[in-house]
């Protein structure tokens, strides 16, 4: 599968059909071959998309074509399996989080080290078109000086939707017990973590909590019985700017993204869909005082005049890396196609994440012989925060930071953007019209 440098996966669970779903917009992997320690997973996965199946984790890799091994094992297999892939002399991707021990981290990272061998991790959002936009207009200085930004990941009370049932696309069941037995915090808060210290650098200390709250979730025996459902974070970022990331499965879905400036706020609903329509508001009295309407702040309708909302902006569309141009693995629309358009509707609704866009870097940055996005220091610092916050507990912690990274660079394709969010900014000429107008009425 691809025509790129041989990849060899491990782990044929869930997740592996979601990698599958965007893997042909990455002409530069090529899916040579995959295993898993269920044997029955790793052929149903492979005579469902055609792949080369080996009979177990050491025969991929002793196999001397493959050159990254991507670990997509449940998370308690990550140590193992990574530290295997890098003794076998390959670079390796594993999905979150990368281990549950700090000292793990270090070893995993210092070996890669020893051994010239690169080591990335998921979650890849920050390098979405909708992450991309955020950060260059935070860099283009759309809303001036952020001060603060918040992160929602609540998702669904899942306990209630009969999660028992889930399957993937080639059959494999979702684990749900798992889940509950790791986290939502270990599972989920990563992907908000990720773009918040893409553009806004090291944290230096957090304040956090967390809380097994649903005791009702299954009738299961779960082990551990009590892994937080909840968590809530404080993040003190070295550039001054202050967040705050919270998870749960107890509360309805909530995905935003929300940075906000002394100027104004660029928001976006979900980090999930990868192309998550990105949405500038510079701030004015009248839209700051019209949110203090009821009406305005639960009608999307009277939003409109006053400006509360923004506009939506341009999402910066670059080529991913290692290839010249995007590729669209559902191939133009079919408009006489009833099923393609629901696809597409389906798509666009609850979004879709290119996964494979972490896995496409690190291959380009072994094939040009430079260091991948965001490299060693960042996934390290990623592990600590993630670990730090699930830990918490009901009474709370204050964690200063051990590890750091310097801060990133805008990657070179957005940078080269010929967006400009700054002509954003400036409130439109609705805006300003409403906003004489309802001066004007107010005065008398
Ligand atoms: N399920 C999701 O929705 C989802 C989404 C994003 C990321 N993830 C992450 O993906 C990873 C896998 O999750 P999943 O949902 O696919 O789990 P899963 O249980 O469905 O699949 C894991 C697979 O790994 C295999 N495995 C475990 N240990 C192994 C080992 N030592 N050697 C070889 N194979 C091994 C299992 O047999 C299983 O087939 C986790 O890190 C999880 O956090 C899951």
């Amino acid at each position: 599968m691809g025509d790129g440098m041989k990849i060899g996966i491990i782990g044929c669970g869930y997740v592996f059909d979601h990698y599958m779903a965007t893997w042909e917009k990455h002409p530069n992997l090529e899916l040579f071959g995959i295993a898993d320690q269920d044997a029955a997973r790793s052929h149903r996965a492979g005579s469902y998309y055609g792949l080369r199946v080996y009979t177990d984790n050491a025969a991929l890799l002793a196999d001397p074509a493959v050159e990254v091994v991507v670990n997509l094992t449940s998370i308690e297999s990550h140590y193992e399996v990574t530290k295997a892939a890098l003794e076998a002399g390959k670079h390796v991707y594993s999905e979150k989080p990368l281990v549950t021990d700090m000292d793990q981290a270090r070893e995993l990272v210092a070996l890669a080290e020893a051994r010239g061998l690169w080591l990335s991790c998921a979650p890849s959002n920050m390098l979405s078109p909708t992450s991309q936009t955020m950060w260059k207009a935070v860099a283009d200085g759309a809303v001036g000086d952020v001060r603060v930004v918040y992160a929602e990941f609540d998702d669904n009370p899942i306990y209630l939707m009969e999660p028992e049932g889930w399957r993937s696309r080639s059959g494999a069941p979702w684990p749900y017990l798992h889940e509950y037995e790791m986290g939502c915090t270990w599972e989920h808060v990563g992907y908000h973590l990720s773009w918040m210290c893409a553009i806004f650098g090291p944290v230096r200390a957090l304040t956090a909590f967390s809380k097994h709250t649903l005791p009702d979730k299954t009738i299961q025996p779960l082990d551990p019985p009590d892994t937080p459902d909840f968590s809530v974070a404080c993040l003190d970022f070295e550039s001054g700017v202050v967040g705050r990331v919270t998870c749960s499965i107890a509360a309805p879905y909530d995905h935003r993204m929300r940075i906000i400036g002394n100027r104004g706020m660029i928001h976006a609903d979900t980090y999930r869909h990868y192309e998550c329509p990105v949405y500038l508001e510079p701030f004015t009295k009248l839209s700051l005082n019209a949110r203090k309407a009821r009406s305005v702040r639960t009608n999307t309708l009277l939003q409109f005049p006053f400006g509360v909302g923004g506009r939506r902006v341009p999402l910066v569309r670059t080529p991913p890396p290692g290839a010249d141009h995007i590729v669209d693995p559902m191939g133009k629309p079919r408009w006489w196609d009833l099923r393609d358009l629901l696809k597409r509707a389906k798509r666009a609704q609850l979004g879709q994440q290119d996964k494979c866009v972490g896995i496409a870097d690190l291959t380009d940055a072994v094939a040009q012989n430079s260091p991948p996005f965001p490299g060693h220091a960042f996934i390290l610092h990623l592990t600590e925060l993630t670990l730090a916050i699930q830990a918490a507990g009901p009474d709370g912690i204050s964690h200063r930071m051990s590890t750091r990274f310097h801060p990133l660079s805008l990657p070179k394709a957005t940078q080269d953007s010929c967006l400009n969010f700054l002509s954003f900014a400036r409130p439109s000429w609705r805006d300003r019209v409403s906003s004489r107008v309802l001066d004007r009425l107010h005065r008398h």
